[in-house]
């Protein structure tokens, strides 16, 4: 057993928008993040139309990053970080997307940030764009349904390549791009900034505009390589894979087919092309979109250079008694529940040996170096008596998938390059815009009410992270 590679990225992962808060400090314009309320298990966040005073948004404090980073960052060097995975908040450099100029208050907070980081050896790994685009690209031009998006997003990009281009390293364009196949609105808001209007086709609206961000991404990853060559610039997809519910053929091909709806995006991010079934889906669904020769040349020479992806748990389809022979998607009413596995308190289920088969499955696909920039366990945490949390449970769900992750590197050899356990410093939830759904290994006081002191300290976690950073993931 050779173990993990020397320089093996241990780090932790979030994204601007959901811990940041400053949301309207130094010029920052309203993101799609600032008009979604806090929601929980059972209650959907609501979308609201602006910000509706007397509305609790969750991501306008976060847990005030923006105001207290150079603690965070110490913390997050003793807890032995290589590197830090976050995301620059488009609207702290466009406010509204479609400016001329950048907002230098914007650009500055994140030198800052990165000097910070650099000056305690943590590399930054940063994503452009993780669900937080200017709201004023919703409102006035109706999100990625629109081209001149690729514009503004590319302008956005380059703008931050060269200023960074001696400070960052490694990038990702777009967060959990394949979200959206889901088709439900919060994946399609996030991912897109897209709000399905009566009478139109949520399909066929996810597909034009995961062509325009591909078609941004690629270019991107051009312009990144132009700026400086030693860029490393990866796609970021949410992976789960879903197994079929049985033996039977049927679910086979539906598992398979769900799989490939859910990751065509990496095809066309890795592979610089559609696949043939997509090609030959628009067809038959007579979606004529706007692709053109050109589109498809930029996406063929934009390749990316490494997948990041995101893993929480994995899922298992079943196919209709009479499954259509042309079904594609969507697919989630076809969910079951794995009865070999056991769930999390927001019902994910919890499966380490998937990971290996995630990694796999890429590996064998793409035959790209593989980045794990989000894992982990959302749970709620209790501060004990002695003023502690014991999250025995957490390190146990990491422990396994880096137990995993350990064996596809090195009895399967995959290429590996890290690993960001995921809100390893506790922020506001993506889905629910909880703080109480928790996934850090650093505790902040503060509660789903809004109400906490905003103080930090370790949880059991963190030593034990710690140690298995230090040991280069030989002591877990
Ligand atoms: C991914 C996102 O979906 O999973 C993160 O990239 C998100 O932004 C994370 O926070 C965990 O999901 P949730 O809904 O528990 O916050």
């Amino acid at each position: 057993m050779t173990g993990f590679p020397k320089g093996f990225l241990w780090g932790g992962a979030v994204a601007a928008h959901q811990l940041e808060g400053g949301w309207d400090a130094g010029n920052k314009g309203v993101s799609i993040a600032d008009v979604m309320t806090a929601g929980d298990n059972e209650t959907a966040r609501e979308i609201t139309d602006g910000i509706i005073p007397g509305k609790n948004y969750p991501n306008h404090e976060a847990i005030d990053f923006y105001g207290h980073y150079k603690e965070d960052v110490k913390l997050f060097s003793e807890l032995g970080l290589k590197c830090f995975r976050t995301s620059i908040a488009w609207t702290r450099i466009f406010p509204n997307g479609d400016e001329d100029e950048p907002n230098e208050a914007g650009l500055k907070f994140y030198d800052d940030l990165f000097d910070e980081l650099l000056k305690y050896n943590i590399e930054p790994v940063i994503t452009l764009s993780h669900f937080e685009m200017p709201y004023h690209l919703v409102k006035e031009y109706g999100g990625w349904r629109n081209r001149k998006l690729i514009d503004f997003f590319v302008k956005f990009a380059e703008v931050v390549f060269k200023r960074y281009k001696d400070k960052v390293k490694y990038w990702m364009t777009f967060n959990e791009i394949n979200n959206q196949t889901g088709l439900n609105e919060w994946g399609l808001f996030t991912n897109s900034g897209i709000l399905v209007k009566p009478g139109e086709d949520a399909e066929k609206v996810m597909y034009q505009a995961g062509h325009y961000e591909s078609v941004a991404s690629a270019m991107a990853v051009q312009i990144g390589h132009a700026i400086n060559p030693k860029f490393e610039i990866g796609c970021m997809l949410a992976m789960g894979p879903t197994y079929p519910a049985s033996p039977d053929p049927k679910d086979v091909l539906k598992a398979q087919r769900a799989m490939e709806a859910n990751y065509w995006f990496a095809d066309v991010q890795c592979k610089g092309k559609y696949p043939n079934w997509l090609k030959r889906y628009f067809e038959r669904k007579d979606f004529n979109l706007d692709i053109t020769l050109a589109d498809l040349d930029v996406i063929k020479a934009g390749v990316v250079d490494y997948i990041g992806f995101s893993y929480y748990a994995s899922h298992v389809i079943k196919a209709d008694k009479n499954e259509p022979d042309d079904y594609m998607t969507p697919t989630k009413n076809h969910e079951v529940k794995n009865p070999a596995l056991v769930r999390s308190d927001w019902g994910w289920e919890i499966d380490p040996i998937g990971l290996r088969y995630a990694l796999n499955w890429f590996s064998d696909r793409y035959d790209l170096p593989l980045f794990i920039v989000e894992n982990g366990l959302g749970a709620f945490d209790k501060v004990t008596e002695d003023g502690k949390i014991h999250d025995d449970y957490r390190i146990d769900y990491l422990r396994k998938h880096i137990e995993q992750m350990r064996l596809a590197v090195d009895v399967d050899g995959v290429d590996l390059m890290g690993y960001t356990p995921w809100g390893f410093i506790d922020l506001v939830s993506a889905g629910t815009g909880q703080m109480d759904k928790r996934y850090g290994m650093i505790y902040v006081d503060k509660n789903d009410a809004g109400e906490g002191t905003l103080d930090r300290s370790k949880k059991d976690s963190f030593e034990w992270f710690h140690k298995v950073i230090e040991t280069n993931g030989t002591d877990l």
